[in-house]
Formats: C-alpha cells, structure tokens, sequence
C-alpha cells in the first residue's frame, strides 16, 4: 500500500511530475531530474525492504517449525497376530509341511462354482442351509470355500491335494456363535485309490495336531451335495477330555467339520475321469476351532477389534 501510495500510477509522485508541466523548460529539467532519482531511491528503498520483510519471515517460519531431532520418538507399538490368523496360518503351516498347494480363489465367486459344479442345482433345498448375498443371478458372496475345490480340479490334474482359507459369506444373525462372514478351511485330495479310510486317517492325523495329541475323532453320517459318503467330524471334547461337560452338552464330543468323498458328479463336471479317480474333501470353520483352542465365548470379539481382547492372544 505505501508502494502504490508513493510509487503508483496515481501515486504522489506521478502527479508531482504532472504538474511540472506548468513550469519554465529549465525548472523542468531540474525537478523531473530530482523527481526520478527520488523515484529510484524510493524503489530500491522499497525492494530492499520487501527483502528483508521475506527473510525476517522466512526466519520465523524456521523458528516455529524446528524440530528437535535429538527428541526420543514415540513408538508406535508392535501388533500382533489375530487369533484366527494364528489358527489359519498354523493350519497352512500343517499342509504344505505335507506337500499341498494352499489355492486362493475370489470372495465374489459365480453361482456356478458356489452351487451349481458341486451337485447343489438351482431350486436344490441344501442351497437354503447357505442363503448368500448376491449381487445378481450369476455373482454372489461366496457361502464356503468348497467353492474353490473347483477352481482346483479344473486347474490341476490329478493327484490333487490342495487346501484353501479365506472368508466366507452367510445369511447367518450376528450373535455369540454365528456371523454372516467367517473364515473356513476347505481340503481336497483326488488321486487313484483314495478310499474313505485316507480321509479318516488324515483327520485323525491333522486334527491330534491341531487339538493335542489325546484327541479322539469320530464320524457320523452327514448330507452334503457334494459328498457321497458324507459325513460329520466330531472331536473328543477338549475341555473334558470326553468325560461330558457343559461345553460338550455332556455327550463328550464336539462337532468340528464337514467331510466326504467326492461325489462322481462333482468330479464328473469337472471334468475328471471318476472311474480312475476318487478323493475326499472336508471344510472346517476356522473361527470356531480358534473359539475352542483359546476359549472365547463369543465369536464377535474376534471382529470388535478391542485391543483388550486381542492383545491377550
Ligand atoms: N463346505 C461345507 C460347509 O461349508 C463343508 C464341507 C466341505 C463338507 C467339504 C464336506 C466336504 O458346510
């Protein structure tokens, strides 16, 4: 503002030098050169000064942002490892000691590969134990990993033997013991001569394992579309080593998995050869075998991400 008042187009000085006009040629002469060597001087003046006015700012910027660099830091803390992280990994960590593949496959999967390849038609009623999310009549939010058991069979060729974890989508209420997105582990072996008998020495193997070497597995009859046999897993109860209790509803076992054998069709459609080939299959929720293992009475901690709750694990 003092630069326009002095300096500028309308400024004091410009109409100074307008009403030189009125004077004689030789005063003209004296005071316009008067006149320009005070507009230099007041021009350096003010440059000089909006010089140093930057630099004084400059410093002072300088001087409230500083940091001390000698300042201890403040740390941010290690995280740790999720309990149902921790089943999944140690779970991964049990199958490729044994030679499998660990398969991913996509949590927005078509209907075909969900339902439709393992045995489960439109209109099938086992489709209503599984009610999803869709996103329209091909794509929905997948219901189990069994799911990517085809997406294996129609990438590899046999012997298969192959494990698959992630998430997985139900209609399910949210309460202590369900939740409409949880996370399984999905089994498949096909190869020549696989009998039920693999099946139950694996689960046996894999589930001492997993539960401690005094676990006893027992298997009874169970209907999935995509099994033949089929059959429902139990454990010896872990907390009373079967003797009954109320986690056991005083029967001694605890159901854990859902298992069979191939069904044909479901090899068929995939375009395996089921008269040279057999396997099995089994898929465990992974939630709940963290649930089991660490005592947690509520599946919805696991999502509520209360540090107080996770740092115990
Ligand atoms: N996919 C089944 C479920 O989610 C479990 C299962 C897997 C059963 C493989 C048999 C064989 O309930």
């Amino acid at each position: 503002a003092v630069r326009v008042k002095f300096l500028g187009r309308k400024g004091l000085l410009t109409q100074y030098l307008r009403n030189l006009g009125q004077l004689s040629i030789e005063e003209k002469q004296l005071y316009g050169k008067r006149a320009n060597e005070i507009k230099d001087i007041l021009a350096s003046s003010f440059e000089e000064a909006q010089g140093a006015l930057a630099a004084l700012k400059r410093e002072d910027a300088l001087r409230r942002e500083a940091i001390d660099v000698t300042l201890p830091g403040r740390r941010s803390g290690y995280g740790r490892i999720h309990p149902v992280t921790q089943v999944l990994e140690e779970i991964c960590a049990i199958f490729s000691g044994i030679g499998f593949s660990i398969v991913d496959g996509p949590e927005i999967e078509k209907d075909y590969y969900n339902f439709e390849a393992l045995n489960m038609p439109r209109n099938h009623p086992a489709r209503d134990a599984q009610d999803t999310f869709y996103f329209d009549q091909t794509n929905l939010l997948r219901t189990h990993c069994s799911a990517v058991q085809v997406h294996s069979m129609e990438a590899m060729k046999p012997p298969i033997r192959a494990i698959s974890t992630g998430k997985v989508y139900r209609r399910d209420p949210f309460d202590a013991t369900h939740s409409p997105m949880f996370y399984q582990v999905d089994v498949i072996v096909v190869e020549e001569g696989i009998t039920m008998g693999d099946l139950k020495g694996m689960l046996d193997a894999f589930l001492k394992r997993l539960f401690g070497p005094g676990t006893l597995t027992r298997l009874r009859p169970g209907f999935f579309p995509f099994v033949e046999p089929g059959a429902e897993v139990d454990i010896s109860c872990i907390f009373c080593s079967g003797r009954g209790c109320a986690k056991c509803k005083q029967s001694g076992w605890i159901e854990i998995l859902g298992a069979g054998m191939v069904h044909p069709k479901v090899l068929r459609m995939s375009n395996i050869d089921d008269s040279r080939y057999s396997g099995f299959a089994w898929g465990m929720g992974i939630d709940r075998v963290a649930i089991l293992k660490y005592g947690v009475d509520d599946i919805r901690l696991f999502f509520d991400n209360d540090l107080r709750f996770l740092r115990q694990f």
